[in-house]
């Protein structure tokens, strides 16, 4: 095994890059580039642990290379590459999908291999081609295509759409028995092992990664699934994290289980959006990431692939709708849209969306229509005149949780239903106290009112707060956030909750004619907050329908000396 660290001014304690490569297995080598200390993938997702992005090289008769890095590797990556092989001759250039981290340095390899030949789904070439703005060699590929690179190395190709992208291509080595599946399988987990030699500290990530990123398209890793199913697998060479070579059929069957669990039909939420057109993709992904948070099962399906009968069989089971506006000139598009109307029925929920794609339908007379079929609106239509900014992000993951809330509101109260009274009034003794939880990162900002909050450890001080899976401010309070932490006074904080409990709109400005000043940590304090503390988080654990939150404290002021913490008495324990 070989290990570079990046020597480069500009890097900074904070942002370790370093680069491994190693043999795994005949003629086939893993270059593993190291992001020891990347905190987030998108909004939505917070990593704990930085990332890896992985690449691969086979050299039979003919070279071949799959997937290339993220750009910022782009010195050690082409250092790396260029020591392992003469670039200039690679035969074949495998992208497994087109993302930038790893597609970010296939221009660099097309400058030093101008002959090599760019393998992908169509989609990805078509991508491909958007990206790097110069001609190139390229081979199409899909189920049953295969490519003989000599020596035994016949690559088969197998399409997996929609895992996570709609150009996503497996690759399968019948010499080594290596299954190559960029996005599947991975996790954003930086360490220096290799192989997934300790599944146990994997778990949490392998399950994050999949609940963020493969979830929402279950149907989809259904059917990926089976079309790998007969193939005999040595390994598993994802693009993030450990390659899976111990457990694999302990991931596979995770894979299978979650996904047979999210794609039961039971209060099934369907996207329908066009994922080539304007920023559809954009918007329903961060409306499934609201909907993900209750618990609800989610479909995206791709308006210009799903078919009337599909359609029709999805609306039917489904107890929401979220539409993206296709485009006005989409025939198969409007066809699909009136199979919607003609299944719709009044016990659903809607949701619509502008794709901003410059042609949209009208949102409002489709809008008119489902109201008059009696459809519940889950959320106000979402108009998108710009391209996603954080807050319009956040506006639409809101809308999404606004939506699974309203399905998912029969199954709350039948939970309580079942609960035996006298253990409920029990519980409800225990008293805490009342807290308004503020949380600013970037342009957005959230707020919560808390009361199932207390002190966790003295050394170092820190604070546990639980905190239910589907509020917005979730999103807000994973390891590395910071939030301030508003302690509300006994007889001054009736205006606070009122104001706090009110039903926000997505995206809606919770501080409006409220007072306040920013804290250290970019957080709001509450002018009327009896003291505050500023915190930082350090983990989250499940428990279940909320997240146990433990956070240091890095300072706090109390403003009257003698006032008392506002207290929450309950009668039953199983609602707040
Ligand atoms: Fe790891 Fe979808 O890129």
């Amino acid at each position: 095994m070989v290990a570079l660290t990046h020597q480069g001014t500009q890097l900074t304690a904070l942002n370790r890059l370093t680069i491994q490569t190693s043999s795994i297995g005949e003629n086939t080598t893993v270059i593993r580039c190291l992001d020891w200390d990347r905190d987030r993938f998108d909004i939505e997702f917070g990593l704990r642990n930085g990332t890896t992005y992985n690449s691969f090289l086979i050299e039979g008769e003919k070279t071949a290379l799959i997937d290339t890095s993220h750009r910022k590797f782009q010195d050690l990556y082409l250092d790396c590459l260029n020591n392992l092989i003469d670039v200039s001759t690679l035969d074949y250039l495998v992208v497994s999908h087109t993302e930038p981290d790893h597609s970010g340095l296939v221009k660099d390899v097309l400058k030093l291999a101008p002959n090599v030949t760019v393998v992908g789904s169509k989609v990805a070439i078509q991508f491909l081609e958007n990206m790097v703005h110069q001609p190139f060699n390229s081979l199409i590929v899909k189920s049953g295509s295969s490519l003989d690179l000599g020596n035994g190395h016949e690559l088969q190709f197998i399409s997996a759409p929609n895992l996570h992208w709609p150009d996503t291509i497996f690759t399968y080595d019948q010499n080594t028995s290596i299954l190559y599946t960029c996005d599947v399988f991975g996790m954003h987990y930086c360490d220096d092992y290799i192989y997934d030699e300790e599944p146990d500290l994997l778990q949490a990530d392998f399950k994050y990664y999949y609940d963020c990123l493969m979830g929402p398209n279950a149907r989809s890793v259904l059917a990926g699934l089976k079309r790998i199913d007969k193939l005999d697998i040595n390994l598993i060479a994802t693009g993030h994290g450990p390659l899976l070579k111990h457990y694999i059929d302990q991931w596979l069957n995770d894979y299978s289980q979650w996904s047979k669990e999210q794609a039961k039909t039971d209060n099934l939420v369907v996207i329908f959006y066009d994922e080539n057109y304007g920023y559809a993709e954009e918007n329903a992904r961060q409306i499934a990431q609201g909907l993900q948070k209750t618990e609800v099962n989610i479909d995206l399906i791709d308006l210009a692939t799903t078919d009337p009968h599909e359609t029709r069989q999805l609306v039917y089971e489904a107890k929401g709708i979220v539409l993206g506006m296709p485009a006005q000139s989409d025939d198969h598009a409007q066809i699909i849209v009136n199979t919607i109307l003609a299944v719709a029925h009044p016990k659903q929920a809607i949701g619509l969306f502008e794709s901003g794609g410059g042609e949209d339908e009208p949102i409002y007379p489709l809008r008119n229509k489902l109201q008059e079929i009696g459809l519940t609106e889950g959320f106000p239509p979402i108009l998108t005149k710009t391209a996603p900014t954080p807050n319009s992000q956040k506006m639409a993951e809101e809308a999404g949780t606004d939506l699974g809330q309203w399905i998912t509101r029969n199954r709350s109260i039948k939970k309580l239903k079942n609960i035996d009274s006298g253990l409920e009034r029990a519980l409800g003794r225990i008293s805490s106290g009342l807290y308004l939880i503020t949380a600013n990162k970037g342009e957005i900002a959230g707020s919560m009112l808390a009361s199932w909050v207390i002190q966790a450890s003295l050394e170092p001080l820190g604070v546990a707060i639980a905190v239910s899976k589907d509020r917005a401010i979730e999103s807000l309070l994973h390891p590395g956030d910071r939030f301030v932490l508003n302690v509300l006074e006994e007889g001054n904080a009736q205006g606070l909750m009122k104001h706090f409990l009110k039903r926000f709109a997505p995206g809606a400005d919770r501080f409006a004619g409220v007072k306040t000043y920013p804290a250290q940590n970019g957080s709001q304090i509450l002018a009327n907050a009896l003291a505050y503390l500023e915190c930082e988080v350090v983990s989250r654990t499940d428990c279940g329908d909320h997240w146990m939150i433990y956070s240091t404290v890095q300072r706090g002021r109390v403003s009257k000396v003698d006032g008392l913490t506002a207290v929450h008495h309950r009668k039953v324990g199983t609602h707040y």
